[in-house]
């Protein structure tokens, strides 16, 4: 479904992905991990389209969107829930999510639909619709990231980090909707540096060090990885 092939991206000087290949198959959740500064924000938006490449290429269902604009993107099917979450703060739940379906805002039995949709899936959000973004909890903000993403209806979900700065439950209940998500069937490139959760719920993985990937394997095979178990999985 999607094909990365020897991508590089800098920031100047800073080479932040060095010739970075790997795929993502329909159906499959991916996770990359990595340390602080490994690269792996920077990689999930090569993929969206909001940071150039400056060398490789991306193929998506066969079509090379290397030079495809963001916006495009997203129409193609490509969702980013940013790290830091990224909602509007001044903006209500409600409003933040109705951005995610901008594309068909014309479409009110739709957009109607999939709010719902998303109440259902994080009802603390359907609680908190007319809240002010910004007034929201660490956890809330992430769940209302990965709904308005999922709000234009993606093939492919890029999470940048779900679990940061979450407390151990609230983590549990974002990794259970990304399972929820995966048992319906869609596709997700999960990048953490939080490996233990996303190595439970990936089918496969790709360990990415100061932007090379190092290692790539099923989700089970790196969480029984001992360099991985050491570097990433601290004592657990
Ligand atoms: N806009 C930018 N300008 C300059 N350098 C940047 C920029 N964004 C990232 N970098 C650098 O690129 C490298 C990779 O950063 P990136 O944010 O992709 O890492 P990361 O793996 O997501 O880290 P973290 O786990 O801390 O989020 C770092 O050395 C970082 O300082
Ligand atoms: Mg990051």
């Amino acid at each position: 479904m999607l094909q990365i092939d020897s991508i590089e991206i800098s920031y100047g000087a800073i080479h932040a992905i060095q010739g970075v290949s790997f795929s993502v198959e329909q159906g499959e959740v991916v996770a990359i991990i990595g340390a602080n500064g490994a690269g792996k924000s920077t990689l999930l938006k090569g993929v969206a389209g909001l940071e150039p490449l400056q060398q490789g290429s991306i193929l998506w269902k066969g079509q090379d969107i290397t030079n495809v604009a963001s916006h495009e993107r997203l129409r193609l099917g490509i969702a980013l829930a940013p790290e830091g979450r990224g909602v509007f703060p001044d903006q209500s739940v409600r409003d933040n999510l109705l951005l995610g379906a901008y594309a068909f805002r014309n479409d009110k039995e739709r957009v109607a639909d999939l709010l719902e949709q998303e109440f259902k899936r994080f009802p603390r959000l359907r609680e908190r619709s007319e809240q002010m973004a910004g007034t929201l909890s660490g956890g809330e903000q992430q769940m209302l990231a990965i709904s308005r993403a999922l709000m234009s209806q993606p093939q492919l979900l890029l999470l940048d980090e779900p679990s940061l700065g979450l407390a151990p439950l609230i983590m549990r209940e974002i990794f259970q909707s990304i399972n929820s998500l995966r048992d319906a069937g869609l596709t997700i490139l999960l990048v953490e540096q939080m490996a233990n959760q996303a190595l439970r719920v990936a089918d496969r993985a790709y360990v990415l060090e100061t932007g090379n990937i190092i290692l790539e394997g099923t989700g089970n095979e790196l969480l029984n990885n001992q360099a991985v178990r050491a570097a990433y999985l601290g004592s657990h």
